[in-house]
């Protein structure tokens, strides 16, 4: 892994977004499909917004982009404001053109009885593609990648898993209170994130300075599951200074 250091999460995202674009164009070129693993919560928004600007201003074509997500809470309704699936459509797919039979988003209502088949299905999906060619990542206090709380097996698959309460605690503010932030949540595994060509993970401020000094200096463990992050060939934490400041 490699890292690089920006004054401002604003500058660093548009450097990251301006990748995608390059790699979407490559492709259509190519006349391949684009496969992009994309993640929500606050870190890749000035992401998806200057994807959206190329959309607008630049003739940026999302028409052969396969999109999936890394997770979704468990239980979660679609139009809930507080899915991902909602997030989603509101900071990039309701702007751009991407076909919607394109977009994958794990299901937060699929039954108890049918998500084990479920998660395998999703998987075979992206495998179907020949894997994700780009995986954009945030990192929770915890460390986890996805929903990858510490205890995450190396080479795990698409599941569901039981969120840390830290995990809870950090998105209580977005539920009204920790009480309501769902106890579970599908997430894309570890072996799915390492399966991408290129991963980029962001951090951004204080708040990630610590769990980003053990994710990159730290030994590889199950308890800090981004740390399996070193192990993987074409991976750049990009970060700002807050975030990076406790790097040695
Ligand atoms: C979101 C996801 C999570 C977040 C992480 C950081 O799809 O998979 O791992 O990336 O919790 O969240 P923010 O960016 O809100 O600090």
């Amino acid at each position: 892994i490699h890292n690089v250091i920006f004054d401002s999460s604003k500058e660093a995202s548009l450097l990251v977004a301006h990748e995608i674009a390059n790699l979407i164009q490559r492709k259509e070129e190519l006349n391949e499909p684009c496969v992009l693993g994309l993640a929500t919560g606050s870190s890749p928004i000035k992401v998806y917004e200057e994807l959206v600007r190329m959309h607008k201003e630049e003739g940026l074509s999302f028409k052969n982009v396969i999109t999936f997500n890394l997770d979704e809470y468990y239980p979660m309704d679609k139009d809930n404001i507080q899915s991902y699936y909602y997030f989603m459509h509101e900071h990039l797919f309701n702007h751009v053109d991407i076909p919607a039979e394109n977009i994958n988003i794990p299901d937060g209502k699929v039954s108890a009885e049918e998500l084990r088949q479920y998660c395998i299905d999703y998987d075979m999906k992206i495998n179907s593609y020949g894997g994700l060619d780009f995986q954009l990542l945030g990192i929770g206090r915890t460390g986890h990648i996805g929903f990858n709380e510490p205890g995450s097996h190396v080479n795990s698959a698409t599941r569901s898993i039981t969120l840390d309460h830290i995990t809870r605690v950090d998105a209580a503010p977005a539920f009204l209170g920790v009480d309501n932030v769902p106890r579970k949540a599908i997430t894309m595994g570890i072996g799915t994130v390492r399966n991408a060509k290129r991963i980029v993970l962001l951090a951004w401020g204080i708040s990630k300075a610590d769990i980003i000094k053990e994710t990159i200096e730290g030994e590889i463990s199950s308890q800090v599951p981004a740390t399996y992050l070193q192990e993987h060939p074409n991976t750049t934490f990009v970060l700002d200074t807050e975030a990076s400041s406790e790097l040695t």
